[in-house]
């Protein structure tokens, strides 16, 4: 089994939406995922239509070691499973700080279901806390899902330290794979000039036996679509709610890459080739604006949202 942990301490970078639809992706492909919602915010079980309210047990139980991780998946697609969280969650940090061994707990619930997947992605809270401690040290990659704005990389040093800890003194196998753009706009200047600093970042890594020496930017890029800012109200995902739009488009990449990558290297080259040979035009420009939400579901999260040029709405 594939174990991602898609983190990043900032909110709004995507980490949610990027679980949800990667995954939807990938169990659409026929491969068997199980994702875990590791945020007290709960946004990930919500944008797959469950509400927290309703959920007893879940990712805090199992934290708590008051039941199995076997016990509280959810089967919430095809070929898909949910860890799904609850505000339980927000007491786990201050309840397991006494708790020896209580930065392990999590890997040790993941080693029962090894062999029973394909993939496992976390969905991490926006801290550097125990619950994405547990989550780094249940896994073998991290995804760093980043909005290229202003002040995108602030963070992203103490982001990377973190890892890096981790993979000294808890989980050796531990590596950054990499950064994967969210809400990009490859025509604005800014989102290049972020891209290019975090390249010359993480070049300046390379050779080194540092967790993220071999870290890349994605070589597929997560556009700014409005349908994935409205999929989570509908308890949606991206392929459920408008199979073809950007978002969509561009998660199935990311998810094929991911694919490619465990059975071929050679064939994730050829998706990095194909997704450099698009040509601009095929990234319209975007305007930036704030809505409401027209149907939020009842006990849904509203997140400030934006949205695309209604000219770009596919
Ligand atoms: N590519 C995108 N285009 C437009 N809106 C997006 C995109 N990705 C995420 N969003 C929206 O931005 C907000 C933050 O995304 P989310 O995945 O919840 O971030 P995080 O989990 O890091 O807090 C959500 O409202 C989400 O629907
Ligand atoms: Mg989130």
């Amino acid at each position: 089994m594939r174990k991602i942990a898609v983190l990043n301490q900032k909110g709004g970078v995507g980490k949610t939406t990027t679980v949800v639809n990667t995954a939807a992706a990938l169990a659409q492909a026929g491969k068997r995922v199980a994702i875990i919602d590791l945020d007290p915010q709960s946004h990930l079980t919500i944008h797959l239509g469950l509400e927290p309210e309703k959920i007893e047990a879940g990712s805090y139980k199992v934290l708590t070691g008051d039941s199995t991780i076997e016990q509280e998946l959810i089967m919430v697609r095809p070929n898909l499973w949910l860890l799904p969280a609850n505000v339980d969650l927000v007491g786990a940090e201050t309840e397991l700080v006494s708790v020896v061994g209580r930065e392990t707990i999590l890997r040790e619930a993941v080693a029962a279901i090894d062999d029973k997947f394909d993939f496992l992605l976390i969905d991490c809270a926006p801290s550097l806390g125990l619950l994405t401690l547990n989550a780094l040290a249940a896994v073998k990659e991290v995804l760093i899902p980043l909005q290229p704005h202003f002040l995108a990389l602030q963070g992203f040093g103490k982001l990377l330290h973190t890892v890096e800890l981790v993979n000294k003194r808890i989980n050796p196998e531990l590596r950054v794979k990499g950064v994967l753009l969210c809400m990009y706009d490859s025509r604005a200047s800014l989102p290049n000039e972020v891209r290019a600093d975090i390249e010359q970042f993480l070049e300046n890594g390379r050779g080194s036996n540092l967790a993220w020496a071999d870290a890349r930017i994605l070589p597929v890029a997560i556009r700014r679509n409005i349908k994935l800012a409205e999929a989570p109200s509908y308890g949606k995902t991206i392929f459920e709610y408008e199979p073809n739009c950007h978002g969509a488009e561009d998660y199935q990449k990311v998810a094929d890459f991911l694919m490619n990558e465990s059975s071929s290297k050679a064939a994730a080259e050829d998706i990095i080739t194909e997704y450099e040979k698009t040509p601009e035009t095929a990234h319209p420009p975007v305007e930036i604006q704030s809505i409401p939400e027209e149907q939020p579901r009842k006990g849904a999260v509203v997140e400030d949202v934006v949205r695309d040029n209604p000219q770009d709405d596919n």
